[in-house]
């Protein structure tokens, strides 16, 4: 789908890049010539993810907890002795299935925490940097079809999917004209242990997800990295402010009043509805 200098030089954090979609961009983003860094809580997955996709390139981990802003500023000076970052990807998330009233106060803390605190921790992080450096960075943050809209039963993550998304559209245009592009995907589902584990933990869920989305099939991986590649990618430098949703229609599909006739409506129904020929 791409050039494989498409991404040649460029230096990438990843937040999350241990697992799912994040090792997915990781392995993509290597292929297209990056040299990746990618951070997670966990020492362990960070050693196994950086041994598997060495062979496709320059890849390096370091542990950290987005939440903590200390640890991500210690995380960025680190990367920056390298050599500075071109571009953040806040892919770092955590979210869980649960009727809101049942959920304690550290429950909503920790979800923003990851998800709204940790994104502006990275972004404010790399995103002064470069301001102070004159240097032309991208920032490209993973959000959730459902940030516009809201959602039940997983309050605090579309709380802060909705900051991420507000931060995304306001930095935008305050630090475009400064040669900073900030971007967002709102993903559709895609099979990821993370995520089905905590948010599609029953077959009854799975089966009614792929009822809702018009191609019957969830998302893969290798769908979002490369949407991923592209809006990173120079190639897309007038893109900016934007959420690109990636979900086979399955928003659309909820949105539209008469959208769901397709799977109340049988042949004989749509034949009995057709306009009887007027007998002249
Ligand atoms: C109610 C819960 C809960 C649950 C945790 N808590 N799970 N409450 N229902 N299922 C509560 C705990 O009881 C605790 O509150 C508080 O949340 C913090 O939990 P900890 O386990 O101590 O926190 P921590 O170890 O920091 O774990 C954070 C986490 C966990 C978010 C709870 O799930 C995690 O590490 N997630 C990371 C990966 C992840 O979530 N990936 C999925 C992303 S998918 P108390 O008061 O008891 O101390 C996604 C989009 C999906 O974002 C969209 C699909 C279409
Ligand atoms: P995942 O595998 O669970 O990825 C989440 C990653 O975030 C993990 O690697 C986790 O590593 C890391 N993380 C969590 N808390 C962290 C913290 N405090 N500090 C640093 N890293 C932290 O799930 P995924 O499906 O790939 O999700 C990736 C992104 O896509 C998320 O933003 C999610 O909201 C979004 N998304 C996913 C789907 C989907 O269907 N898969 C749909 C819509 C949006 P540690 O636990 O080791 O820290």
């Amino acid at each position: 789908m791409f050039r494989l200098d498409l991404l040649a030089a460029k230096r990438i954090l990843i937040t999350g890049g241990g697992t799912g979609l994040g090792k997915g961009m990781a392995a993509r983003f290597l292929e297209l010539g990056a040299t990746v860094y990618v951070c997670g809580r966990r020492e362990e997955v960070l050693k196994q993810t950086t041994s598997e996709l060495a062979s496709n390139g320059p890849i390096h981990a370091l542990a950290c907890d987005v939440r903590n802003l200390d640890a991500v500023e210690s995380m960025i000076d680190k990367i920056w002795k390298d050599g500075r970052l071109d571009i953040l990807v806040n892919n770092a998330a955590g979210n869980f299935i649960a009727r809101t009233e049942d959920l304690s106060p550290r429950a909503f803390e920790s979800v923003i925490g990851i998800v709204l605190m940790g994104t502006l921790h990275c972004t404010m992080a790399c995103g002064r940097r470069w301001l102070k450096s004159g240097h032309r960075g991208t920032v490209l943050s993973i959000s959730a079809t459902y940030a516009p809209v809201g959602s039940a039963f997983v309050v605090p993550s579309a709380v802060s999917k909705a900051g991420v998304e507000a931060l995304t559209r306001s930095l935008a245009v305050e630090w475009g004209n400064r040669g900073i592009r900030m971007n967002a995907i709102a993903p559709g589902p895609i099979p990821t242990q993370g995520a089905f584990s905590r948010v599609v933990p029953l077959p009854q869920l799975e089966t009614a997800a792929l009822d809702r989305n018009p191609l019957h099939r969830f998302g893969t991986i290798e769908e979002l990295a490369n949407l991923a590649a592209f809006l990173v990618s120079d190639g897309s430098g007038y893109i900016n402010g934007e959420v690109i949703r990636m979900d086979g229609g399955e928003f659309l599909q909820g949105a539209g009043e008469f959208s769901n006739l397709g799977r109340i409506l049988k042949e004989e129904d749509w034949q009995a509805l057709k306009p009887r020929k007027r007998s002249s």
